[in-house]
């Protein structure tokens, strides 16, 4: 497979990244893809020169868990998927997040998201679902009001 960059994304390549959000999510969720796109730092995945993923990221506090980098919400063009890129992204998401001295990364979905609980699994990270001990607090903290599971993992001692 080609080479794929990970990189902050540049202002010029904002309507490739519409486009991948646009093929990656419908209703409440593209509305506020698209719109956080303003307010987030984000990283792309450039293959041969092209955004074919991205994540959008800010970070947050709390005094039990001290900064906490939030991966607020992340998408790869449907025919790229399943070749690593997602994976790359949050790998890539978590070092920024350690260059700014976070503690923790945290990420949200729907119960009924397969893809995306399956990839935050596999990349180690702990669930802990609507109802759970502690959902709540991390509902808040992280903005994942519509999601009913929160992805948290520790980023250093
Ligand atoms: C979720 C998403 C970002 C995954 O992107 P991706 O580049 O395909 O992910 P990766 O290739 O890194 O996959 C890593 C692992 O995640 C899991 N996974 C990814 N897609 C999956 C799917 N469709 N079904 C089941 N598991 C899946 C697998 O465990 C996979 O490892 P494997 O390929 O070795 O089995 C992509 O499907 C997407 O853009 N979906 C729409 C937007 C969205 O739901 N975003 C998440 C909520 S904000």
């Amino acid at each position: 497979m080609e080479k794929v960059i990970i990189r902050e994304l540049e202002e010029s390549e904002l309507e490739e990244a519409r486009k991948v959000l646009r093929l990656s999510f419908r209703g409440k969720e593209l509305h506020w893809a698209l719109n956080d796109l303003k307010y987030t730092y984000v990283l792309a995945a450039l293959l041969n020169g092209r955004v074919m993923g991205v994540v959008e990221l800010f970070e947050t506090f709390s005094e039990e868990l001290g900064g906490v980098g939030v991966i607020d919400y992340i998408a790869v063009s449907p025919r790229y998927r399943r070749r690593g890129i997602a994976s790359k992204l949050i790998t890539s998401s978590e070092e920024l997040f350690k260059s700014w001295s976070e503690s923790y990364v945290a990420a949200s979905t729907k119960g009924s998201n397969i893809a995306s609980i399956n990839l935050f699994r596999k990349l180690g990270y702990k669930e802990v679902r609507r109802g759970e001990e502690g959902f709540e607090k991390l509902k808040y903290l992280t903005y994942a009001y519509g999601d009913d599971i929160i992805f948290i993992k520790r980023l250093r001692r």
